[in-house]
């Protein structure tokens, strides 16, 4: 357990909250040094013993570590002076240069977590923007384990480069899954097993990668030369590798644009 007090504006949204879950649930924060913020005043973790203010400064003011984890549209209007302090920013598309120059902090972290930190199996990549001790880029990390696999990168780019990636969470196996639903129906097979198949696929045979190699795992269905190969050789024919580069490039282009107000 750490003894510095975490401050989260926002902590009481998708993200925040579920961070907030994380740390308090694995050990890392105390309720006790645990401040969350957000307009409304209400979040069930009051109860547990953290800390809910509306007052953004002041969870500032008694914060060591401060992450925002606001809505990008939100951050114009939230007003902090964060002078001496190092923010995590959640936030997809505003530069760590906009974060310092509104807020003042010495230094900044641009973090991309996604969805699943809800069920701890985000992966967060996180970029430093000015000195951040060795000692807090360990707590950083420490942070977002909480809620998954984490790992620093030395680019600001590779931050909006991976929102389009990492930072969609389910949103291509998503896609993935209705498009096979869809085109087995439309295919005959009935809507309930088409659902089931399609699910399967996605959600529980994925499972295999993670102890083996994709494309290791592609190579040896290719070379059985078999249903699976004549599948995905069409995949690959399509075009498959350059869409899902054009898909990537679109996002990464409005997270480089920026999403704030
Ligand atoms: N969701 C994702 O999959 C995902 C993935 C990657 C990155 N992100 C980034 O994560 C951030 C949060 O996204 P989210 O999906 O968790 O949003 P969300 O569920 O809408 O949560 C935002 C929270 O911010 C609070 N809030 C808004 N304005 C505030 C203010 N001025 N002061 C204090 N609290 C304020 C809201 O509560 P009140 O309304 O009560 O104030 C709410 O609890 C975004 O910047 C997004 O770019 C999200």
């Amino acid at each position: 357990m750490i003894n510095d007090t975490v401050g989260i504006i926002g902590g009481t949204g998708w993200l925040g909250g579920a961070i907030a879950e994380a740390v308090l649930a694995k050990g890392l924060v105390s309720a006790g040094k645990l401040i969350i913020s957000n307009r409304s005043g209400k979040y069930p973790l009051a109860q547990q013993g953290a800390c809910l203010v509306t007052d953004n400064q002041d969870l500032v003011d008694r914060s060591d570590l401060v992450i925002i984890a606001v809505r990008p549209e939100h951050f114009a209007s939230l007003h902090i002076n964060a002078t001496g302090k190092t923010l995590i920013s959640l936030m997809a598309g505003i530069t760590a240069q906009s974060i310092t120059a509104k807020t003042l902090a010495s230094a900044v972290v641009r973090a991309m977590p996604n969805a699943a930190v809800e069920i701890g199996q985000s992966f967060t990549p996180w970029y430093c923007s000015g000195g951040v001790e060795a000692t807090t880029k360990s707590l950083v990390q420490r942070l977002f384990e909480c809620v998954g696999t984490a790992a620093e990168v030395q680019e600001e780019d590779f931050i909006d480069y991976l929102s389009a990636l990492s930072g969609t969470g389910p949103a291509f196996p998503a896609l993935l899954m209705t498009a096979l639903a869809n085109q087995a129906m439309l295919a005959g097979i009935p809507g309930d097993i088409a659902q089931l198949a399609a699910k399967n696929v996605v959600v529980n045979s994925s499972q295999l990668l993670a102890s083996h190699d994709a494309q290791q795992m592609i190579d040896a269905l290719v070379a059985y030369r078999g249903v699976t190969a004549a599948a995905l050789q069409v995949m690959r024919q399509g075009d498959f590798d350059e869409q899902v580069g054009r898909a990537l490039q679109a996002g990464a282009a409005v997270a480089r644009k920026g999403l704030q107000a």
